[in-house]
């Protein structure tokens, strides 16, 4: 019998998306102020609790200006080993860029987090995009989307071969014992001979997800990943990537339909959709937009002169998004998704565009605003479409948002037969 398919839910556990206006929210309500890292050891307990598949933790391997928004993040793969020892069935999926990495190093690194979780450890491939942080590696400057894509589909390819060839054998004398093979890859970028000292969990090797969605990023994915985190807006735009990436799989020899795509959301919730526009409205009333204002679209390196923030946003200085490859650089902030969600809003203000674009988690991912009933809706038309996986979900106001989500919308969720109702006890890759 084939087996029920469930919906994938992630919890993103860095606080990168939340909504500008949630310390404020926080603090207006009197919820204590946490370190970060007691706030990651709080998202792996929601993990579990909320029966998420896995813990999702992106990665920004440098500073964005300063001061930062507080202590500074810790590095992803030590979060989650650290996150390892505090749950029991979440699995932990670490972002690292294949631009600034070894692929030996970290190798060795996510095999160890496989090793600390027992099998539920996911590895997220990035190119990265932010020039500045190329300056951290000793290099001159950062590579090009091309030179990286071409890096990556390498240092994935020595990734998985190290991974491979390993394996933990019951030996005539009745001891598990560890053999490895060496690789001997003599590459265009990287010479690795192997093997990698370190054993295999009981999933063999982490998960590979990918995210970056430009061709060279789809093909990429095509080649390696089993999981894809996408930025898709609307269930169109999930349909079209869907198409791509089956093409892409179908020209490396997979399966179509064989690695899920997962798009990221940023929920703003209440019981009605009354009471969610209200919350938005109150975490949008700690947030000082006039200052952002003239960096809303800096992240797509565009510059507008912005006047008062209440006038009409001047929607014909945009670029037009026909060849986002050549002008954006990335499609991580999804341009065309904002460059939409401003034409659909004739005379919309600066205020909404900055609070679309930076302040409500970013432009990159979709926002959905409504009530707990309305979001499962959402959820299982979205999937009943068949184009995404699940969603990697960003939640605008830290723990109370994740609360209320997990209190309110699973219980929803399993009762309308598209959640699991208990934990799953099987290695990450097999949920996949
Ligand atoms: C949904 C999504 C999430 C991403 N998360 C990260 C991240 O956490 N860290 C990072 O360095 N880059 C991240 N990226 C950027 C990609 O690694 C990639 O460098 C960038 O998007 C340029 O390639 P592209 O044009 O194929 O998107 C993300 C991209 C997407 C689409």
């Amino acid at each position: 019998m084939a087996e029920r398919r469930y919906l994938h839910l992630n919890l993103v556990a860095n606080d990168i998306n939340l909504h500008q206006g949630a310390y404020g929210y926080e603090r207006a309500h009197g919820i204590a102020e946490r370190s970060t890292f007691e706030r990651l050891l709080e998202y792996g307990r929601f993990g579990d609790q909320g029966l998420f598949t896995a813990l999702f933790i992106g990665d920004i391997p440098g500073m964005q200006g300063s001061p930062a928004f507080d202590g500074g993040p810790a590095e992803p793969i030590t979060a989650l080993t650290a996150i390892a020892a505090h749950t029991r069935h979440v699995g932990l999926i670490a972002t690292a860029s294949t631009t600034f990495y070894d692929p030996y190093n970290l190798a060795r690194l996510l095999a160890s987090l496989d090793q600390a979780s027992d099998g539920r450890a996911g590895y997220n491939a990035v190119t990265s995009v932010i020039d500045d942080f190329a300056l951290n590696y000793s290099l001159a400057q950062h590579l090009d989307r091309e030179a990286r894509y071409e890096r990556a589909d390498e240092f994935l390819d020595v990734l998985r071969s190290l991974w491979e060839n390993r394996e933990l054998r019951r030996d005539p004398d009745g001891r598990l014992r560890f053999y490895a093979e060496p690789i001997n890859h003599r590459g265009k970028r990287f010479q690795v001979t192997g093997p990698l000292n370190v054993a295999p969990s009981r999933q063999g090797r982490p998960l590979i997800a990918q995210a970056g969605g430009s061709g060279a990023g789809i093909r990429v994915a095509a080649k390696y990943a089993e999981m894809v985190f996408t930025n898709s807006s609307t269930r169109e735009s999930a349909a079209e990537y869907r198409r791509t990436l089956d093409t892409a799989l179908a020209e490396a020899g997979r399966a179509p339909g064989s690695v899920p795509a997962i798009p990221g959301l940023i929920p703003y919730l209440g019981r009605t959709a009354a009471e969610a526009q209200e919350k938005l409205a109150e975490l949008d009333g700690y947030v000082d937009w006039a200052p952002i204002a003239p960096f809303a679209l800096g992240q797509f390196g565009i510059e507008i002169p912005l006047g008062d923030i209440d006038a009409p946003f001047p929607t014909e200085a945009l670029p037009v998004p026909a060849d986002v490859e050549a002008t954006i650089k990335s499609t991580f902030g999804n341009y065309v998704g904002l460059y939409n969600w401003i034409q659909q809003r004739p005379g919309v203000s600066v205020r909404e565009v900055v609070a679309q674009a930076v302040g409500r988690g970013g432009a990159t991912h979709r926002k959905f605003v409504g009530s707990y009933d309305d979001i499962v809706e959402d959820f299982a038309a979205w999937f009943a479409d068949g184009n995404v996986g699940g969603f990697n979900l960003m939640f605008s106001a830290g723990a109370q948002s994740i609360g209320e989500f997990i209190d309110e919308v699973v219980p929803r969720l399993i009762d309308r037969g598209i959640y699991r109702a208990t934990p799953d006890e099987r290695p990450l890759r097999e949920r996949f």
